[in-house]
């Protein structure tokens, strides 16, 4: 455990929403170490100053948000495999010679996220569909894959992105039309929507749900609401439901682990503290 004072943050823009700083704040106090964790409203047009700078102010790192997760790509010095092949950084992390290194724990999280919802989750047990072909779903395919996920049909409003997911990853993941998606469901196992559509303030995901077999686990990467129309949907018809808290709390762990030296625990109480702010 470090004895020094540890800071770290999270840029992003705009960034005031953010519950990471309840997170890692969280986990510095349950872990008595000396540090802090803040926000850092970057403009785009300053990305590189604000991650040149973490060296020169001596943090530890940072998180990276929307909508610098491509961008950042370009202003670390090193970028973690895994990172690349899902083609965004959420995590910067300061090495002891300044060098600056890139990952995303977004998979990670979502991963963890379905193992705490169902610990029993197998991810070769039969096809997963998963909405949507933008950031969130290509950290969640590649997760999925090297996971050991044998059958991953991606369906996107605009299909040539879920085709560039198709090509990019290999025969393990097929595009479907959008308006395939009530019938595409009907053999899988795990059902994910990594849209917008369910977000506050968005219109809600329509999705014909009748033909999804009993046992299918569906899961949101939405977080607010807890529980988004669809989730509420696939209640109803007695699935299993996974909402997105659970992949934002997992993904904090390995990124506060680099920068504080302490594998921290999602428990109870700092669930029960981030959703008392939605
Ligand atoms: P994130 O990083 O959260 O994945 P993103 O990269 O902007 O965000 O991706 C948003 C996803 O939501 C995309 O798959 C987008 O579909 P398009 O590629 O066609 O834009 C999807 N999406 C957003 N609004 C949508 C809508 N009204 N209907 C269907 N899909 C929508």
């Amino acid at each position: 455990m470090k004895n020094t004072f540890t800071v770290a943050g999270v840029m992003g823009w705009p960034v005031a929403h953010s519950r990471s700083p309840i997170i890692h704040n969280h986990w510095i106090h349950q872990h008595h170490l000396k540090g802090a964790y803040a926000l850092f409203p970057v403009n785009p047009l300053r990305l590189e100053a604000a991650i040149r700078g973490l060296q020169a102010l001596g943090l530890a790192g940072c998180n990276i948000t929307i909508p610098h997760k491509v961008e950042a790509m370009q202003h670390v010095d090193w970028i973690d495999p895994l990172a690349k092949r899902m083609g965004a950084i959420n995590t910067i992390v300061v090495q002891a010679d300044g060098a600056l290194h890139g990952y995303n724990h977004d998979g990670f999280g979502y991963i963890a996220s379905l193992r705490e919802a169902q610990p029993s989750w197998q991810p070769n047990a039969g096809a997963i569909v998963v909405l949507g072909a933008g950031g969130a779903a290509r950290a969640i395919v590649v997760s999925l894959m090297d996971q050991g996920a044998q059958d991953i049909r991606v369906l996107n409003r605009t299909f040539g992105k879920a085709q560039d997911l198709a090509y990019e990853f290999g025969s393990v993941v097929t595009a479907y039309d959008w308006d395939e998606r009530h019938e595409a469901i009907s053999d899988c196992v795990l059902l994910i929507n990594t849209t917008s559509l369910g977000m506050h303030g968005q219109a809600a995901l329509e999705i014909e749900l009748s033909q999804l077999p009993r046992a299918a686990l569906v899961s949101d990467a939405i977080y607010v609401p807890l529980e988004t129309p669809l989730l509420a949907q696939a209640r109803a018809r007695g699935h299993t439901t996974v909402n997105g808290l659970g992949m934002l709390l997992h993904q904090a762990r390995p990124a506060f682990h680099a920068w504080f030296d302490v594998m921290p625990d999602v428990t109870a109480e700092l669930r029960q503290a981030v959703i008392a702010t939605l």
